[in-house]
This record gives structure tokens, C-alpha cells and sequence, in this order.
């Protein structure tokens, strides 16, 4: 009898692997994510192709889908000639697997590898993107997208990705500018590029049918771009903000802000006729709109017009409570150029301007340049807590915080939308609040990458 039911279980083994044998090998072991150089043809074709730093040989980099609950494991292979890491921003992800080189984790050598393993408790539109040195490495091309499904998905007949990046090439042959972290940019606003595009090229075009109900995740990918945006021949509504769900779905609005890092997702309806192009544009530096992503129009329109999209489920914990006793603190942008600060402390010694800025820092977040021994708030877990930011420099600043998700408290005491990362404009301060639920030591930093790079990053830790 143990026999015959052993010969039974080996007939069956067989017969799975023969039947396996016959489907198209594919390489065992864990799914990855190469970082390493690669060419794109991101300007106009009589350019020369850019050489890039890639996820994959693409750029961006893959979109990942993956469900809500659901699991990301990939294997960061660092195929680069410097170190790198990877940080999935907006993911209320566990500390160590937060990407952050020097925080949460050793910068991955050239040739090593990292393995990424997490789970995602919120749906929405996320991105992944380099942690080390990333004024240089987000700017030349690691970056990429992350889309945590919904279960139940709102109903729409196409679901697209729109990455918004600039480039900053030169004009002779299209290769990355150099340097990266110029004191120039570095202590105004910011790298900007050159050339603006969606998706990796310059003239991003999707056809899409007359009446179609279209998802929008736009991801501001740039290193400090504050994009100005609006609709042409689509209409419809804004659904999330920064991965997060709405309340209830809002109509565009004349002109959708989109920070560095920040993300929104529309659901629209296509307006423009057959033969139309239907356009998401920029607002340019000469006042022009431009088409940022265009979408030509094809076949009659069907379809009546569409009732209004439901309001996506809501992520867990998006409540933000006690914010009335919650502990206060202020942190004070500071420094740059046209900017009043005389000095501030760096590591741990004070410090003029112009020292700071022989070292290449120009900027200091609560009077710190750059990163401390000491985090900038020792939080309790679960407690809530408010920050007041204060804009005291020239310059608009994306400020993002790791780990966990904040919403404004505007003046009359409501609460705003829940998002990672939140524009705050010069000598108009505001107020984030948020329950430190997440432990670990988190980092929150201005997303202007070079700001980042040049002062403007501390970190906070909740344990
Ligand atoms: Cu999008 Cu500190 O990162
Ligand atoms: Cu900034």
C-alpha cells in the first residue's frame, strides 16, 4: 500500500515536470532590478542618444504593479560604478527596507546586491528611486514607478502612467550636463532641465478613442521642477494625492501643482473629438502652455457622457486624531541664495554662510546643515505630532517626510488631504500634522534634490 501510494506520488511528480519542461524556461531565482548604464533616446532623433543610469535598461525605470497587501521582492543588482540603493517613496514600508544609504542601510557597491522585501498596506500611485547621491542619480535616470492596486479598481479604459521628468543635456550632443551638484543650482532652485518630457522622450504621444474614461497617475520625477499643469480636451476629476484617496472625487481643477515627488492621480473623460488631440500641458518658463503628454484622438465618439467615478477606497490609517493635544515643533527652512541666514550648525559646530558654502551646503533645516547624530524629533510610537514649517529662504521647497503620510492643519484648524511630500513657499508657513505610528528612523528632506544634498535633510526617529 506505502508502495504503491509512493509510486503514485512519483508518477504524479513526473508527469508535473515533464509538463513543466514543455513551457519556455525562465531564470529561477528572485525577480531584480539592475541599475546600470544604458543609452535612451530622450531628445529629438537627430540627437545622439543619452547615455543614462537605468532600472533595466529603461528609463524610466519598469513601472511595478503589484496589489494591495500584496508583496514587492525584488533583487537590487548594482551593475553601476558607484554605490547606490533604492527608496520606494510614499510606501508605509518597514524601516530597513526604506533604501536610505547611510540611515537604513550600507549604500550597495558596485557589483552587490540588496534584496528588497515588503509589503504594501496602502493602493495608489507610488515611485521608486535611487537613496544615494540622489541629486545625480534620480537626475540621470533611476527612477521608476510603483502602482499598488486596488482591489476592486475603478472602472476605466485605460490605466496610464505619465513619469514627468527634465533633463538637463547639452545642446551639442545631448549628454547629461556636468556637473551635477553645481553651486549654482545647488543654492537656487534647483537642477533644471532643458528638456521636458514624459516617460523617457520628449513628445510622449498615446492614442486614445473619442469618450474614453482614462486613469491618470502623473509622477513628478524631476529634481526640482514644480510642475504647472492643465487639461485640454479631457475632463474629469482629481481621485488621490501622493498615493492616497480623496474623500470623495474632486473636479480638476485650472491648474494642477505638482511638486517635485509629488504625485496625482485623475480619472477623465476624453472631450476632444476624432481627429483632436487631447493634451495634458505645462505651463513653460515664457508663460507658453506645451504639450507635456499628447493624446490624438481617434473614432467617434459612443458613449453618453459618464456618471462621476466613486471615491477610491480608503487606505488604512489615513486618520490623523489628537491633533488638538499633539506635541508641537517648528522646523525652519533656511539659507540659499538671496536668503538671510548667516549661519547655522554643521556637524555639530557653528558655522558662517560662507563656510558653509566653501563646503558646497548652502541650506540648514532647524538651524542644522545636512544630517545630525541626534534626530530632529525623538517620537514616541503612535503619538501624534504637528510641525510647523517655516519658509525663511527665496525659494519653494518639496518637503517629503519617510515612512508615514501627514496632512496639512490649515488655519482654521481642518485638515487637509493626506500626502509624503507638501510644496511650502517662501514666508508662507504651514503646518503638518501626523500620528508616528511607524518605527524607525525616518528621513524628512526637502525633494529639490540638491537642496537635499546641500543642507536641507534631517531625520526624525519613532520608537
Ligand atoms: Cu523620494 Cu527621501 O525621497
Ligand atoms: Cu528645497
Amino acid at each position: 500500500m506505502a508502495a504503491r501510494m509512493t509510486r503514485r506520488a512519483f508518477c504524479g511528480a513526473l508527469a508535473g515536470t515533464a509538463g513543466l519542461a514543455a513551457l519556455p524556461l525562465r531564470a529561477a531565482g528572485p525577480q531584480t532590478l539592475t541599475a546600470r548604464v544604458a543609452t535612451a533616446q530622450i531628445a529629438p532623433p537627430h540627437y545622439a542618444a543619452t547615455e543614462v543610469w537605468s532600472y533595466d535598461n529603461t528609463l524610466p525605470g519598469p513601472t511595478l504593479r503589484v496589489p494591495q497587501g500584496g508583496r514587492v521582492v525584488r533583487r537590487l543588482i548594482n551593475d553601476l560604478p558607484v554605490p547606490t540603493s533604492i527608496h520606494w517613496h510614499g510606501i508605509r514600508i518597514e524601516n530597513a527596507m526604506d533604501g536610505v544609504a547611510g540611515l537604513t542601510q550600507e549604500a550597495v557597491p558596485p557589483g552587490g546586491t540588496f534584496d528588497y522585501d515588503f509589503t504594501v498596506p496602502d493602493a495608489g500611485t507610488y515611485w521608486y528611486h535611487a537613496h544615494t547621491n540622489s541629486f545625480e542619480q534620480v537626475a540621470r535616470g533611476l527612477s521608476g514607478a510603483l502602482i499598488v492596486e486596488e482591489a476592486e479598481a475603478p472602472e476605466v479604459d485605460r490605466d496610464a502612467v505619465l513619469v514627468l521628468d527634465d533633463w538637463l543635456l547639452t545642446p551639442e550632443d545631448a549628454q547629461f550636463m556636468e556637473p551635477f551638484g553645481h553651486p549654482m543650482s545647488l543654492s537656487h532652485g534647483g537642477r533644471f532641465g532643458n528638456l521636458l518630457g514624459t516617460n523617457g522622450t520628449f513628445d510622449f504621444a498615446r492614442d486614445v478613442n473619442a469618450n474614453a474614461r482614462l486613469r491618470l497617475r502623473l509622477i513628478n520625477a524631476s529634481n526640482a521642477r514644480i510642475f504647472v499643469l492643465q487639461l485640454a480636451g479631457l475632463d474629469g476629476w482629481t481621485v488621490a494625492l501622493d498615493g492616497m484617496p480623496l474623500p470623495a472625487p474632486e473636479p480638476v481643477a485650472a491648474e494642477l501643482i505638482l511638486a517635485p515627488a509629488q504625485r496625482i492621480d485623475l480619472i477623465v473623460d476624453v472631450t476632444a473629438q476624432d481627429g483632436d488631440t487631447a493634451a495634458l500641458l505645462r505651463l513653460d518658463d515664457d508663460d507658453q502652455w506645451r504639450p507635456q503628454a499628447r493624446f490624438p484622438v481617434h473614432g467617434k465618439a459612443s458613449a453618453t457622457r459618464r456618471d462621476p467615478p466613486s471615491a477610491l477606497p480608503p487606505n488604512p490609517h489615513m486618520t490623523v486624531s489628537g491633533i488638538d493635544s499633539a506635541r508641537r515643533l517648528e522646523l525652519a527652512m533656511e539659507g540659499g541664495a538671496m536668503g538671510r541666514m548667516s549661519g547655522a550648525m554643521m556637524h555639530g559646530r557653528s558655522m558662517g554662510f560662507r563656510e558653509m558654502a566653501q563646503q558646497g551646503q548652502f541650506w540648514a533645516l532647524a538651524g542644522q546643515v545636512g544630517m545630525t547624530d541626534t534626530p530632529f524629533a525623538q517620537l514616541d510610537r503612535g503619538e501624534t505630532v504637528r510641525v510647523k514649517l517655516t519658509n525663511d529662504t527665496a525659494f519653494p521647497h518639496a518637503m517629503h517626510l519617510h515612512g508615514m503620510h501627514f496632512r496639512q492643519v490649515t488655519e482654521d484648524g481642518s485638515l487637509g488631504p493626506m500626502r509624503d511630500t507638501i510644496l511650502s513657499y517662501p514666508n508662507a508657513p504651514l503646518e503638518i500634522a501626523f500620528v508616528a505610528d511607524n518605527p524607525g528612523q525616518w528621513l524628512f528632506h526637502c525633494h529639490m534634490l540638491g537642496h537635499a544634498a546641500s543642507g536641507m535633510t534631517t531625520w526624525i526617529n519613532v520608537s
